[in-house]
């Protein structure tokens, strides 16, 4: 028999992007209806991030055209409106990438977002899984229209783990929103406003609490990354497996992502799911702690399950082989059984970018 007493669920919204009709809960974002259908439908999100609270309407890559209100009023919206924080309605009817207003927008964010970037993606650690770079590449224009010299910043240390590249910060506010809801402590914040908002720690503290790196993570740009990693490799050479340990630190999930060259552990992540979001298990965001993050360098200190799904239009999966076999040395068979002499290891010589 029903439960009298229980109200009853509401109902579910139909809303219809870029032409695919779909059943979603009242409440749910634009972005997130378009995130249950996936693929080029579902706008791209600098600053929202689903784990954090209050994030999102900061950077406007999410702009969309909302063609009709409602079922109940089918007027469109005027102006394009940020999916992340807009909620739909009953017979919505969104465009992304069917509406020209929007790829046209877009472009423009991503110029603004560009403007006083420093571009230096060859030196930049983040480059491989950058978002900043993937929307320069699908949106932007090869040439600047900007004729002014950009705009640049005091160096600032930020503590042992993180470094700060200022220059390539969007104020996409992520990494204060982890300070303020997965540290105890946060110490750093925006300050300033307009061209001279930038992202610092009061008084120069070094943001050194347990979960301070998991800022690294949530940072779609180059602008926070690890000082343990920095300049030791580019994503697509390492490979990068799933692995846990069994960590002591309260909140921490101890489900890593590895990334391995050979047998040395270059940098330690948490792992990402399809929107490059930290994942979740158990309903809990799967938050690692700085142990984990910094210190546990070795293969023995975890426990490898196996190759990380990696998306094969990603530059990672370049250099990624499914299963735990390296593949057959090939070189001895071709030369006949001859060692390959002529072939040496620039290491031995050079002590650039040495692979330890
Ligand atoms: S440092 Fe990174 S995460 Fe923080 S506001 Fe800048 S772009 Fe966003
Ligand atoms: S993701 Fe919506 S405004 Fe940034």
């Amino acid at each position: 028999m029903a439960d009298e007493t229980k109200p009853a669920a509401p109902a579910n919204f139909k809303v219809t992007i870029d032409n695919i009709t779909i059943d979603v809960a009242p409440g749910t974002t634009i972005l997130n209806a378009a995130r249950q259908i996936g693929g080029d439908v579902t706008p791209p999100a600098m600053c929202y991030y689903s784990k954090l609270q209050g994030s999102g309407g900061k950077c406007r890559t999410c702009l969309v055209e909302v063609a009709a209100g409602s079922t109940a009023d089918p007027r469109p919206m005027p102006k394009l409106v940020a999916s992340c924080r807009t909620t739909v309605m009953d017979g919505m009817v969104v465009k992304n990438i069917t509406s020209e207003r929007v790829k046209d927008a877009r472009a423009g964010v991503v110029e603004f977002l560009l403007l006083n970037h420093p571009l230096d993606c060859p030196i930049c650690d983040q480059a491989g899984e950058c978002h900043l770079q993937d929307l320069g590449y699908e949106h932007g224009k090869e040439g600047t229209r900007y004729e002014f010299k950009r705009r640049t910043f005091e160096r600032e240390d930020i503590g042992p783990y993180i470094q700060l590249h200022m220059t390539r910060c969007i104020l996409c506010y992520r990494c204060t929103y982890v300070a303020d809801q997965i540290t105890n402590k946060r110490v750093h914040g925006v300050l300033d406003r307009g061209d001279h908002a930038e992202i610092s720690t009061y008084i120069s503290k070094a943001i050194d609490n347990d979960f301070s790196g998991n800022m690294i993570d949530v940072c779609p740009v180059g602008a926070l990354t690890d000082k343990t990693f920095r300049f030791k490799n580019r994503v697509w050479f390492t490979k990068p497996v799933d692995a846990h340990r069994e960590c002591t630190t309260p909140g921490c999930c101890g489900k890593t992502t590895l990334w391995l060259r050979g047998d040395d552990v270059y940098r330690v992540t948490a792992r990402k799911d399809e929107w490059g979001e930290v994942q979740s298990y158990d309903g809990k965001t799967g938050w690692i702690c700085n142990t984990c993050r910094f210190d546990k360098k070795k293969t023995s200190d975890w426990v490898i399950e196996g190759p990380t799904k990696i998306s094969r239009h990603s530059v990672i999966s370049q250099g990624h082989y499914v299963g735990m076999v390296k593949p057959h040395e090939t070189v001895q068979k071709v030369m006949g059984g001859r060692d390959p002499k002529l072939l040496m290891n620039i290491h031995d010589v050079s002590e650039v970018n040495p692979d330890k």
